[in-house]
């Protein structure tokens, strides 16, 4: 194995227990995958994070042949999702709490909160429900994800992609996050939803800026120059 690829691996071992370490994921629930080479690199099913090596993670191809431990039960969407969203080399899934609940009564977050915009448009939908590790589930994942970086899985959980780990652990906590606010603020009543106009704004001020990866980004100088 070169250094590069060990130090991919160890990066996903280290983002895998912080999936659980944050609150966003529990026990062996949840998968993770990263573009590698000319396949990705997934989690294997069913093993604790708390004692996944480097080693344990599994090496697989588009066409679904793998080396190594037994690959996660929802490697097709992982695979599907790494080949139909050249924009995104990260995939992960988890069942964080308020997400699923949403998830479990099939709502779709709208732009009840201008975070809504992370996922990359004016709501973030949630997949129709099929079983786990099914081509069905992949398909209805997809359908979910279109122009999108998260959805929630009817009665299952939630996906976030990434461009790389750190970011897509940072947008599946930010999906938790508003999941919370959503399920609170519906205490109160459905909320009333931002106009497209303004998401439009929103979304593409996120996009300059790039809005909570990257304080030092270029497009940040027009909104605050820092003194030197
Ligand atoms: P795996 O352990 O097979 O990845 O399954 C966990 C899960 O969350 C299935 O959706």
């Amino acid at each position: 194995m070169n250094e590069d690829t060990l130090a991919l691996r160890r990066q996903m071992v280290d983002i895998c227990r912080r999936m659980n370490s944050s609150g966003i994921n529990q026990g062996t629930a949840g998968n993770l995958s990263v573009r590698d080479g000319s396949g990705f690199l997934i989690t294997p099913s069913s093993l604790p994070y708390d004692i996944m090596q480097p080693e344990d993670l599994v090496e697989m191809d588009f066409d679904g042949t793998y080396v190594g431990r037994r690959p996660s039960s929802e490697w097709r969407f992982h695979r599907d999702i790494l080949r139909e969203r050249t924009d995104i080399n990260v995939v992960l899934h988890c069942h964080s709490v308020y997400a699923t609940t949403l998830a479990c009564h099939h709502k779709t977050i709208p732009s009840f909160h201008y975070m809504t915009g992370v996922a990359g448009g004016t709501t973030i939908r949630c997949a129709r429900y099929a079983t786990f590790g099914t081509q069905e589930l992949s398909d209805n994942a997809l359908e979910a994800l279109q122009e999108r970086k998260a959805c929630l899985l009817g009665q299952h959980g939630q996906i976030s992609l990434g461009e790389n780990l750190e970011a897509a652990l940072w947008l599946a906590i930010e999906v938790e996050t508003l999941s919370r606010i959503y399920v609170q603020a519906l205490t109160l009543g459905e909320p009333p939803v931002l106009p497209d106009d303004e998401m439009t704004r929103v979304i593409e001020q996120m996009r300059r800026m790039s809005y909570g990866l990257a304080p030092d980004a270029e497009g940040v100088a027009d909104v605050a120059r820092r003194r030197t």
